[in-house]
């Protein structure tokens, strides 16, 4: 589904999150664990000020597990910041969140003194699967997006927290060409504003240099060409991905080559390391 991206939509949703941000205690923000910087917005660190924060970095099951130790390392370096891998999919490991959520704010969570939280991302990196894991039962609508609820619920997960039951949603920030390259490759958004054989261009290039063992084995290749317009086009060839003519389907083996990609087919793979942090200063 294509994500329209009004200004006016974002403002609002702004608004919302920082209304109800004085009444909790803490924020829950899901990133996507292979694009934990390009899948932040710098909006919500001013909007949370000192509030404490659970970076989820969700999708995890689809993510290199030695990179994305390294980014808990890199977001646990804050004070009021937890960093947890996780598959939001998954009732067991969502509950860890209730016990950091404790650590976080031990004065609340007693009778009387409910913990309230509220969970907060960019479209598509999971929050409504994550409402829905920890409530135990369906509260949005998985793959609505943008949140389609307006008025701010509150779920009672009976273990003395809250959970604001609406997402809340902000927009990623796409100025950098890497930055919105690996969203598009994630399939952070919309499909129909983005282009195929860049997004395969981007990924194969990224894979061929980190990840090559993958690249081959996936491609049955001796070795992954250097250059990243003709390892496409090789792919293409090897899997009969052909147009009029006999040339490369490049539309279709690109297409291929980044579904496979974002359903693990090639194994788990990240974006960015913390070492390719690129700031993301401005906001939409
Ligand atoms: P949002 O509220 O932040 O917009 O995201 P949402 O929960 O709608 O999740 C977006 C997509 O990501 C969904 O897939 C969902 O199943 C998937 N997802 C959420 N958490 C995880 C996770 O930890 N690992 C993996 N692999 N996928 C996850 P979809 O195909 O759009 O919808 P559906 O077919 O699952 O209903």
């Amino acid at each position: 589904m294509k994500i329209e991206w009004y200004p006016g939509h974002m403002r609002s949703a702004r608004l919302k999150i920082a209304e109800v941000i004085p009444t909790i205690d803490v924020v829950i923000e899901v990133l996507d664990a292979r694009l934990p910087n390009a899948s932040a917005n710098p909006v919500l660190e001013s909007l949370r000020g000192q509030k404490p924060c659970i970076k989820i970095l969700n999708k995890n099951d689809l993510a290199d597990p030695n990179v994305t130790r390294q980014w808990v390392q890199h977001f646990e370096q804050s004070r009021l910041v937890r960093a947890l891998p996780l598959d939001a999919r998954n009732r067991k490991e969502a509950g860890q969140i209730t016990k950091l959520c404790r650590q976080l704010a031990p004065h609340r969570g007693k009778p009387g003194k409910p913990l309230r939280v509220i969970v907060v991302g960019i479209p598509n990196v999971g929050k409504s699967t994550l409402i829905n894991t920890l409530a135990g039962r369906k509260i949005t609508r998985v793959g609505d997006k943008p949140a389609i609820t307006t008025a701010q619920q509150q779920v009672d997960l009976r273990n003395g927290i809250l959970l604001a039951d609406t997402p809340g949603l902000i927009w990623p920030v796409m100025d950098d060409p890497a930055i919105a390259a690996r969203l598009a490759v994630s399939g952070a958004i919309g499909d129909n504003a983005v282009d195929y054989p860049e997004m395969a261009w981007y990924a194969i290039n990224m894979l061929s240099a980190r990840y090559p063992d993958a690249v081959k084995g996936r491609y049955k290749l001796a070795e992954p060409n250097p250059d990243p317009q003709q390892q496409i086009e090789q792919i293409g060839r090897k899997r009969g991905c052909l147009a009029g003519g006999g040339e490369v389907d490049t539309p279709r083996i690109s297409e291929i080559i980044i579904r496979e990609l974002r359903g693990g087919q090639l194994g788990r793979v990240s974006l960015e390391t913390p070492d390719d942090l690129i700031p993301i200063t401005n906001e939409p």
